[in-house]
């Protein structure tokens, strides 16, 4: 554990609040678990929920954490989802990114109408305005149990003290200085994270500092006074757009989870802005109605196929009616209703590709984020997605602050027609306009059977969380895996754009790989997603955290 000598005055305070929270819950499971995306957020969640708080309370602390100690992803200059199910109660806070004020339909487009290369992706335009700390301070109101100070101070502590940088992340902090020396982006970020080497103490004081006035004025800490003067003057130095009165009008919501019953279960999943809990209930139904009776082998090449078909369909719609609720009337119940995905599935065909101009959206007739779940020993758990975009979001760290800025703006579709950086198209509903959200497709999800948690389930990974969410769930549920195999065993995604290509892991039976190309599909092997997954059986916990990444699951 990595809370040493300097951390026990902490704990004390954490322990005398216990007592009182000890006493006001009722224990229902011998267990608690965490799967999380590195060591010190993992220990950070596990000391919490020991010491007596519940799963929000330690999804907070550990969110902190990710922004000291998980830079390419982590965040407080991001935003995210936390699906929260607690007291036999789902709930949702949505502390996505939203356009600053001045943003416009239109800003990534050069005279000529064409998108301005990069502008969204990289550099002081990227960022939309971040929402993880309002978020944080939400699910605390509504549902954290220990006080806010206690959780936020391990990350104060990591940046002031340090951290011992893991050799994976060194080596992805490299890479990435020099990809972006070969790019003409006006960024910082080597000013702040050159210094992080393999296997060394590495501090980061600006971010301690921010993270303290955020530890003691809540909230406030960040969205007003010192943080914010830094933030916007930080803005308008470098040509930026986010004001103070921005960051002031910044709100984290609390949304009515998306719930609907399959297979004997009910999966609760995320609701737009997100675009994947309907996305992964899509995918989830049209499987079911359209696979064989006798079933198919896992990642064989039926399964990939049929897979891949109904996410051709499931990314038609996605490109056309997903986006901000609060600015696009998105017809979440046609999009899942029984009677559509009968008839939107009734054109696969279980050996042939169906045409990709062909597959339109459906209704009308008229790489880097994170992800952890948490289960604590009340039964309450906690999915939650946390973004800055790409790894390292936008490169540009506030100065004076110390935390990376998102470059979440490319999640909005720039113009029709052109894809984003994850390859998804869209249209007028996830076009920009000022105070928007743009669309996501992460998907923090929970599998729940009599209101009870089975399953925890979430990744990073752009367009492709999507498969990775709802492949851990067939995973799980269709070839009864442990949480290990889930995590680990091969995924693939199809998104209907680029034409046939299916993206895979490494690891998908050779034979399987020719005959899908034998069907003329593309396949293309690249990693994508980093899974934490908990299980319940037979009133037991399974926890697993891809091996691919740095993550570290524990039952106790
Ligand atoms: O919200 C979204 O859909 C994206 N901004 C997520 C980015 C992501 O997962 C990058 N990770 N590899």
């Amino acid at each position: 554990m990595f809370l040493g000598a300097r951390h026990l005055l902490l704990l004390s305070v954490v322990v005398i609040q216990l007592q009182m929270s000890v006493l006001a819950n009722n224990t229902k499971l011998a267990q608690a678990a965490v799967a999380m995306p590195d060591s010190y957020s993992s220990d950070t969640a596990r000391v919490i929920l020991e010491l007596g708080g519940n799963a929000v309370d330690a999804a907070i602390a550990a969110q902190f954490v990710l922004a000291v100690t998980l830079p390419e992803a982590g965040n407080i200059g991001g935003g995210g989802f936390m699906l929260i199910q607690k007291d036999g109660k789902g709930d949702f806070i949505d502390y996505r990114e939203t356009a600053p004020s001045a943003a416009h339909r239109d800003m990534y487009l050069d005279k000529q109408g064409n998108v301005i290369t990069n502008k969204s992706v990289y550099g002081i335009h990227a960022s939309g305005v971040p929402g993880s700390v309002a978020g944080m301070w939400l699910a605390h109101q509504k549902h954290g149990t220990l006080n806010w100070d206690v959780l936020v101070e391990p990350a104060v502590k990591l940046a002031e003290h340090g951290f011992i940088v893991h050799p994976k992340l060194a080596s992805s902090i490299e890479r990435y200085i020099a990809r972006m020396a070969k790019k003409e982006v006006s960024i910082n970020f080597a000013d702040y994270f050159s210094s992080a080497k393999a296997n060394k103490n590495f501090k980061q004081p600006e971010l301690a500092a921010t993270l303290k006035r955020i530890r003691d004025k809540g909230q406030a800490g960040f969205y007003e006074g010192e943080t914010a003067k830094i933030i916007a003057n930080f803005m308008s130095e470098h040509g930026g757009i986010i004001t103070q009165a921005d960051l002031k009008a910044y709100q984290a919501k609390s949304r009515v989870p998306m719930k609907s019953a399959w297979n004997g279960y009910e999966v609760l999943t995320s609701p737009p802005p997100s675009s994947g809990g309907i996305a992964i209930l899509q995918w989830l139904k049209m499987y079911e109605l359209t696979k064989p009776a006798k079933g198919l082998e896992h990642n064989s090449v039926g399964y990939i196929h049929l897979l891949a078909e109904i996410g051709k369909r499931v990314f038609a719609d996605r490109a056309e009616y997903l986006g901000d609720p609060d600015f696009f009337d998105v017809p979440k119940a046609a999009l899942i209703a029984s009677d559509y995905l009968e008839k939107r599935s009734s054109t696969i065909t279980l050996d042939k590709i169906s045409t990709t101009e062909n597959i339109q959206p459906g209704l009308y007739e008229s790489e880097q984020t994170t992800h952890f779940s948490i289960v604590d020993k009340w039964g309450n758990a906690v999915s939650n997605t946390t973004t800055i975009n790409l790894g390292y979001g936008s490169g540009v760290v506030v100065a004076g602050a110390g935390f990376l800025l998102n470059d979440e703006m490319d999640d909005f579709s720039a113009k029709p027609g052109v894809m984003n950086v994850f390859g998804a198209l869209g249209g007028k509903a996830n076009e920009i306009q000022p105070h928007k959200r743009m669309l996501s497709s992460m998907t923090p999800t929970i599998l729940l059977k009599d209101n009870k948690v089975k399953m925890v389930t979430g990744s990073p990974g752009g367009t492709t969380i999507i498969s990775s969410v709802y492949e851990s769930i067939l995973n799980a549920v269709e070839f009864n895996m442990s949480a290990e195999q889930v995590v680990n065993s091969p995924r693939f995604h199809h998104q209907l754009w680029p034409k046939n290509v299916i993206r895979h892991h490494p690891g998908l039976d050779t034979e399987v790989v020719k005959a899908l190309e034998n069907m003329s599909y593309t396949l293309n092997e690249r990693r994508f997603g980093d899974m934490h997954v908990i299980i319940e059986r037979d009133g037991k916990l399974d926890a697993g955290s891809e091996a691919s990444g740095r993550g570290k699951a524990v039952v106790f």
